[in-house]
């Protein structure tokens, strides 16, 4: 045996997106389907068989506890309302978002709003240097001696700091960029960020810390890295907004301590992130109202529901009819032209059609399918709907329209802006919600009974 062939270690081939391992490499894996994400990497050291031993023997359910696993507020009210109070001690939450979102930012907020002089807590840097960090906190007012930084990238040093300053919250930014030297792959290799997590997640349930991991997404804004990952952690949190506008959101995508349904608002200013305290009077604060081809349509994002102003507009170009949607689902824009083409005999199908959601935000539910139907007739009518009417509900392919969940949620919250006439599927049950409610049970109907047709 030559020297070359004994210190060579076995590799293997792993999917960077399931995790599952191929015996040799192939174009597409098998486990998930996905194309190009087999790379080859060591294969991992085999560990010594652990001792089997109970360490808390199994006790009767009545006998347990419930208080340790009580959340511990973070001072970031809008993150609390989605985590449904705070933080768990003991839990790990995987914070994921593209680059620039704010990733870092909210969380070092959020270690400035728990850190306690009995109590410290730890940062610990592995993309940015100890500089860049302590110069963001001075900017977001968080530069207090008892969070404690640490710039590492090696996991059983992070552990280590973990035992000297004992925090009872750390933040690793970002799970893909530290790793253990032991294993051999780069940071980020499906075996890294694997034994990565749950080193951390034994950390955490052994001390009793939070421990809050930053993820990166890809481009189709999935976590990077194994599905492992969000197996082993507690809450997965998915960070989201978008570069142009100062708006972000931020909801649960996965959470063994309370509900998914949950969705927090933030804005990003110069002192870092703030709440959102009126979204739906920020997204409608530069309407002008009168305008052909705007609608107002309250949505529902988990349990919270928000008003927003869609808008289309349609022109004739020339050649290929183009279509350009921001914020709302192309999709279902073009169901809406073919319904209203096919349906109601306005021929829209020819006409460039631009479609967007006012503000960034995103309308991708059913239930806006009324109020941008209606967005596009009225810009093709040019006649206005009227200022004081919200539109919501499901078109379907015959025209007609089916009602959504949340109605009376939806429609509280147009009432409390101030709009006094609510355009409704007919199905839609009796509400007392202060505002006039208009049971329609077709598009066309909608038209007719708001008097777009001119
Ligand atoms: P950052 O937290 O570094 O994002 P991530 O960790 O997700 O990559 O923040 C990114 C952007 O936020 C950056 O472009 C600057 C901006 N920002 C503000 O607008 N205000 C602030 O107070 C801070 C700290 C950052
Ligand atoms: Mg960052």
């Amino acid at each position: 045996m030559t020297a070359a062939t004994r210190t060579r270690r076995r590799t293997r081939f792993a999917c960077m997106e399931c995790g599952s391992v191929a015996p040799k490499w192939v174009g597409r894996c098998d486990g998930c389907g996905q194309w190009n994400t087999i790379v080859e990497e060591p294969e991992p050291a085999v560990a010594p068989p652990a001792l089997v031993r109970p360490v808390t023997p199994a006790a009767p359910i009545t006998d347990v506890s419930a208080l340790d696993a009580l959340p511990v507020p973070t001072g970031l009210g809008e993150l609390d309302r989605v985590l449904g109070g705070g933080v768990v001690p003991g839990s790990v939450t995987l914070l994921g978002g593209e680059p620039g979102v704010g990733k870092s930012t909210l969380l070092l907020q959020v270690l400035a709003g728990t850190a306690a002089a009995d109590r410290p807590v730890l940062y610990v840097t592995a993309e940015e240097s100890a500089q860049q960090v302590r110069r963001r906190a001075e900017r977001l007012g968080a530069l207090r001696p008892d969070i404690f930084l640490a710039a590492e990238t090696d996991l059983e040093a992070i552990v280590a700091h973990v035992d000297a300053v004992r925090p009872a919250l750390v933040v690793v930014d970002s799970v893909q960029t530290i790793a253990d030297p032991a294993l051999g792959s780069a940071p980020g290799s499906v075996g890294q960020v694997r034994q990565c997590a749950h080193r951390l997640v034994g950390l955490a349930k052994e001390r009793g810390v939070a421990v809050l991991l930053v993820g990166h997404v890809t481009k189709d804004g999935t976590l990077a890295g194994p599905r492992v990952l969000e197996h082993v952690v507690d809450t997965v949190l998915s960070f989201e907004g978008d570069r142009h506008h100062t708006l972000r959101l931020l909801r649960a995508v996965k959470h063994r301590y309370g509900s998914t349904q949950e969705l927090g608002l933030l804005a990003m200013g110069g002192a870092g992130l703030e709440a959102v305290a009126d979204p739906s009077e920020m997204f409608l604060a530069d309407r002008r109202p009168g305008v052909a081809g705007s609608v107002v349509v309250p949505v529902l994002d988990g349990h919270r529901p928000i008003v927003v102003e869609v808008q289309a507009l349609l022109a004739q170009g020339g050649g290929m009819p183009r279509r350009s949607v921001t914020g709302v689902d192309q999709g279902r824009v073009g169901l809406l032209l073919a319904v209203i083409d096919r349906r109601m005999g306005l021929p829209v199908m020819g006409l460039d059609t631009f479609a967007m959601a006012v503000g960034g935000a995103k309308v991708t539910e059913p239930g806006a399918d009324l109020a941008l139907g209606l967005a596009i007739i009225s810009s093709v009518t040019g006649q206005a709907v009227p200022a004081d009417v919200v539109a919501c509900g499901e078109v379907g392919l015959g025209g007609e329209l089916r009602s959504v969940g949340g109605i009376e949620r939806r429609l509280a919250e147009a009432a409390r802006l101030g709009f006094r006439r609510a355009v409704v599927p007919r199905s839609t049950p009796a509400l007392d919600v202060g505002l006039e409610v208009l049971r329609v049970p077709t598009l066309d109907a909608a038209v007719a009974v708001l008097g777009l047709t001119g």
